[in-house]
């Protein structure tokens, strides 16, 4: 008598299975990216007080103030413009106090009804009793901080700026450890005591970290440690009971002094980027990419096949080296 296993799945229903697992993976996917950059509103305002509807020392020290490092251009100068049209009085940290000021006046303008202050230092070499001071300062005068942007930092920072790791001296290797990493890394270290809860941290990284950077490496892997940290020491202030939101930024191409060029399909502008990303506050990741257009390319390109990806860098690497030669070679011979 033939035996048959009425209970044995089929192949057509464990294809099925397999198939409702892809299709639910994906629909969760495209739902969650829906909902971050359609239907998520941002909870800056709870950082906020007094609230902007009270009347209240509207125009006095007393609202929230937001440390911005590396504001005198670039991504920090658009953060100081978003955060200040939210209401936030500003302390713009940079090294060159002409610059800083310049950008002082122009905000104080635009936005007459903030305070601002300037928080000049050079973060290269980092000088841990300077942070120390300064925010010791700060805490004397009896400021309520409630935001941080560690926006300092870049691979430009050392010239050229691609380079193998060979190439590189020891002391641009420390330079770029530094601002990317050791500045912002001790500057939270010390800010974190004295911010009032609610309070909101933001660490600028960049896809460099995702997709392999030759000639950039040390940077590359410096924004990998920016991510790596937003995450943990997220985790780590909510397991001990701080209400401090931490938010890894995960950015691609902006138009900047550092990164000159034409705003593209892809390439934003500093405002755009600091805007989109303070939109995403409360989502409740410890890292995000802020502008939908840099997600989306970023997600495709993480899909690629490995080695597809390795060429790709290559040659994009190699021809930003070689762009980057050329206007080196320039500016000499113009001196
Ligand atoms: N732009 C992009 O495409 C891009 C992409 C991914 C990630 N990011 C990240 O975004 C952040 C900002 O980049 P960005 O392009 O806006 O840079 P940027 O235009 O070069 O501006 C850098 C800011 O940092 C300041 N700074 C530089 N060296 C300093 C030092 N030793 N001490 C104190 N301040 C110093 C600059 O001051 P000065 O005005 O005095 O030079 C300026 O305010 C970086 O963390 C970068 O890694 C940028």
């Amino acid at each position: 008598m033939a035996y048959s296993d009425h209970s044995a799945p089929t192949l057509t229903t464990v294809l099925t299975a397999f198939g409702a697992l892809i299709v639910t993976y994906y629909a969760y996917n495209i739902f969650s990216f829906l909902y971050l950059f359609l239907f998520h509103r941002s909870t800056i305002s709870r950082y906020l007080h007094p609230p902007s509807t009270s009347a209240a020392s509207s125009t006095s020290e007393h609202r929230s103030w937001a440390l911005i490092t590396g504001a005198s251009d670039g991504i920090g100068m658009g953060f100081a413009y978003e955060l200040a049209s939210k209401g936030f009085n500003i302390i713009l940290h940079g090294r060159s106090p002409t610059k800083l000021a310049a950008v002082e006046t122009a905000l104080k303008a635009q936005y007459p009804q903030i305070s601002t202050r300037l928080f000049v230092l050079d973060a290269y070499p980092c000088s841990v009793a300077a942070i120390d001071d300064y925010i010791r300062g700060l805490a004397e005068d009896g400021l309520s901080i409630r935001i941080l942007v560690n926006n300092i930092g870049g691979g430009a920072l050392v010239k050229p700026t691609f380079r193998p790791l060979t190439k590189l001296t020891a002391e641009d290797v420390q330079k770029l450890f530094d601002l990317n990493v050791g500045f912002p890394t001790l500057l939270t270290r010390a800010l974190l005591p004295v911010v009032q809860e609610p309070a909101l941290v933001l660490n600028l990284g960049s896809f460099a970290s995702d997709i392999p950077a030759p000639w950039l490496t040390v940077y590359a892997g410096s924004k990998a440690f920016n991510l790596s940290w937003s995450r943990s020491l997220g985790v780590e202030l909510r397991a001990e009971g701080k209400d401090v939101e931490v938010m890894g930024l995960l950015v691609g191409e902006v138009q900047t002094a550092g990164h000159p060029g034409p705003v593209g399909l892809f390439i934003c502008s500093s405002r755009t980027l600091a805007r989109n990303a303070l939109a995403k506050v409360g989502c409740g990741r410890h890292t995000v990419v802020p502008w939908w257009r840099h997600a989306v390319i970023l997600a495709l390109v993480l899909r690629l096949p490995e080695t597809l990806l390795n060429w790709g860098a290559v040659r994009a690497s190699s021809s930003l080296k070689e762009g980057e030669k050329r206007h080196l070679e320039a500016n000499k011979r113009n001196l």
